[in-house]
């Protein structure tokens, strides 16, 4: 069975993309390295600590990856992260606190380790920014040719961004290692919001997990505060974009998706910094190492998370 390190940045999206990748039979969740981004650092291990014991995963080891961009020194939250996750990031829902701590190793040795011990077999899913990748792309380049797959939560092609007309907000933390990432030879599925804005859950969905268990009432908490967030920023969706949840679905479900094989680039600089757009003297390559996802099935992503969240839940009281 494939092994997946989980790269997350935990705000609500995140925590739901923990959920779903820890019910899924086809792939063996082996970690989760924190980075920052929705939260700070710390705050996004302990959420992602605290969502894996609410959810009966406590074997999961939870490690520490970077605090703030490459080429800067500090990360503070923004104020838009704030109202969109809540100052928690976790829809201000009082969790339970974690019996386990986060692991002493760092998550870039982590991820370097893993490579070297599982090469073909890891898929690494990337839901916040791409700093971690970034600083092992330097420190191991060797990742590129070495690794499974890696899948992005990021990015957009064929519509705007989320933080700038040109920029969604993942990308735009770190657009140079998000550059570095792109123009490597790692093998790359990029799920931007030309999908995740397609992949909706609505309350109803979460209505049905409230009955299940406390978990299931803790998630729906959480999705509910995001939901009625987009209601004021979004109200044409009617419910909440998918975008972490969708980048665990092209792992395990890729049939969801329509890809486009292209090498892609990032503007790291000027008024469309953060844009990830196709590098034009690249743009006949036979087998360029990144695949867009450019559209989906409806209601695919939230359907199958559904499902499987409902037997997690179930089987934690
Ligand atoms: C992405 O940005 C973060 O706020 C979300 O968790 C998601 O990963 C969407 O642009
Ligand atoms: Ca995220």
């Amino acid at each position: 069975m494939k092994k997946l390190i989980l790269d997350v940045d935990t705000g609500i999206d995140d925590a739901m993309a923990l959920a779903y990748s820890t019910g899924t039979k086809e792939i063996e969740l082996i970690g989760v390295v924190g980075t920052y981004g929705n939260v700070n650092i710390s705050q996004a291990v302990q959420n992602s600590l605290n969502i894996l014991g609410m959810i009966g995963k406590t074997d999961v080891p939870v490690y520490e990856g970077a605090s703030h961009a490459m080429s800067k020194s500090s990360f503070t939250p923004s104020e838009a992260g704030k109202k969109i996750h809540g100052q928690n990031g976790v829809g201000g829902v009082d969790l339970p606190q974690a019996e386990r701590t986060k692991e002493n190793e760092s998550g870039i040795d982590f991820i370097i380790n893993s490579v070297k011990k599982y090469g073909k077999d890891l898929v690494i899913a990337a839901t916040g920014s791409m700093t971690n990748l970034g600083i092992v792309l330097k420190n191991y380049p060797e990742m590129a040719k070495e690794i499974g797959q890696i899948v992005i939560m990021g990015g957009a092609l064929t519509v705007p961004g989320n933080v700038s007309p040109f920029a969604e907000a993942n990308i735009s933390q770190d657009p140079e290692a998000a550059k570095l990432l792109f123009e490597s030879e790692t093998p790359i599925i990029m799920v931007g919001l030309d999908v995740t804005m397609r992949s909706i859950l609505t309350q109803e969905d979460t209505q049905r997990w409230r009955k299940v268990s406390k978990a299931g009432k803790d998630y729906a908490d959480m999705v509910d505060y995001y939901i009625h967030v987009h209601d004021e920023t979004a109200p044409a969706i009617n419910g909440c974009p998918l975008h972490d949840p969708a980048a665990i679905a092209a792992v395990i479900h890729p049939e969801f998706f329509d890809m486009l094989p292209l090498a892609m680039t990032v503007e790291t600089e000027g008024p469309s910094v953060g844009r990830t757009i196709g590098i034009t003297d690249k743009i006949r390559e036979k087998a360029p190492n990144v695949k867009v996802c450019i559209n989906v099935k409806e209601r695919a992503v939230a359907e199958d998370m559904c499902n499987v969240m409902a037997t997690l839940y179930a089987n934690v009281k």
